[in-house]
């Protein structure tokens, strides 16, 4: 199974503008495009719990599309799992990705957040990157990848001016 990460940074690798959780103050309506797109054709999409919190009030489900919430509580959430659309998970990064590829899924997108992020690229199991880069910088913010032990190199797949501030889409996969 594909493990594509998806996620929209600043120059500087900030993720939040400082504490505020909500995104979209900040990206580009061409990102937002993008963005709806994929999660529009996704049939799998992982995240962290932190990230759940912050999108879970703006989030449409639909049959179909399975969203998998990675927290080392899942009791915390047993009212707001629904069958086939939204599960709440401990699983480590390498057995979602074996459970997943079992039953047949070929791709999934990993929405973050930075925690999240980084247990799935310690794991090696993250085969692409599709970073939007928003031309800001943000002094405090967390971080696309928290610290984590681990190196990766990667190799450019496709590079694509998004709007004339300079908004980037790049793509990467992994060596
Ligand atoms: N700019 C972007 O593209 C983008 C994308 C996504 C998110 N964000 C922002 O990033 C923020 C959240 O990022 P974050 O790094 O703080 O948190 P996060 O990665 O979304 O979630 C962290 C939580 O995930 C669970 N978790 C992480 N690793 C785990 C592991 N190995 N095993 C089990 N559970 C694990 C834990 O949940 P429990 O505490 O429940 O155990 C942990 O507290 C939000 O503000 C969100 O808006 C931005």
């Amino acid at each position: 199974m594909k493990v594509i990460l998806v996620m929209v940074s600043t120059l500087n690798g900030k993720i939040t503008k400082g504490n505020d959780p909500h995104i979209s103050t900040w990206t580009s309506l061409e990102d937002k495009k993008h963005f709806s797109k994929l999660i529009e054709d996704a049939k799998l999409i992982i995240m962290g719990s932190k990230t759940y919190e912050a999108a879970k009030e703006t989030m449409q489900h639909k049959e179909g599309r399975l969203r998998v919430v990675v927290t080392r509580h899942p009791e915390r959430y047993m009212t707001e799992k629904k069958e086939g659309v939204i599960e709440f998970r401990s699983e480590s990064p390498g057995e979602l990705v074996q459970r997943f590829e079992g039953i047949g899924y070929q791709e999934a997108l990993l929405l973050g957040g930075g925690e999240l992020n980084a247990a799935f690229l310690k794991a090696g199991v993250v085969d692409e990157i599709h970073l939007t880069l928003e031309p800001f910088l943000f002094g405090k913010g967390k971080q696309l990848i928290a610290e984590e032990e681990f190196s990766s190199s990667l190799e450019l797949i496709s590079s694509k001016k998004l709007n004339e501030q300079g908004t980037l889409l790049l793509r990467y996969r992994f060596k």
